[in-house]
């Protein structure tokens, strides 16, 4: 199910960066992930004249996820022009680490080709999740999707 997705996330990857709002870095990107229910969700990136008040492409896609009643990320593309892969920044790393395992998929690409394939583990190794927390009888959170085996 997940590799026969990743051709149509990455696509939609690719058509949200075409909705970028960049007019300050000039540096497009949008972002896709697959929820647990097999959709896809998109974002692109969205800045703003008070520079720190924008918004990377991957944080629009989880909320688009979200909202839509998605509590899982299966895999995630990332589209974006550079010359190295345009990997999901590390604020993004610890978002989408909220929602997915660290086996999950997160590949990037440009408008032409995938630029290389990654697990968000690599990308965000050793992560910092709700495990960490102690239990709270306020919480109401599903199994954290990157906590270590129990011993
Ligand atoms: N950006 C993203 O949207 N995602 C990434 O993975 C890297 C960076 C955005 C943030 C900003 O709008 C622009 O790219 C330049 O940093």
């Amino acid at each position: 199910m997940l590799a026969d997705r990743h051709d149509a996330l990455i696509a939609a990857a690719r058509a949200a960066r075409e909705r970028a709002h960049a007019p300050y870095s000039r540096f497009a990107v949008g972002a896709a992930v697959l929820d647990e229910q097999g959709r896809i969700h998109a974002g692109c990136n969205v800045e703003n004249a008070a520079y720190p008040q924008g918004w990377c492409a991957e944080t629009s896609a989880l909320a688009a996820m979200v909202m839509a009643g998605g509590r899982r990320a299966l895999a995630v593309a990332v589209c974006g022009e550079a010359p190295e892969p345009v990997t999901p920044c590390g604020g993004c790393r610890q978002k989408l680490r909220e929602f997915a395992a660290d086996d999950c998929p997160v590949l990037t690409c440009d408008p032409n080709a995938v630029t290389a394939r990654y697990t968000l583990g690599q990308l965000l190794p050793a992560s910092f999740g709700p495990h960490h927390l102690p239990p709270g009888g306020e919480r109401d959170l599903p199994p954290d999707p990157a906590a270590p085996a129990s011993p």
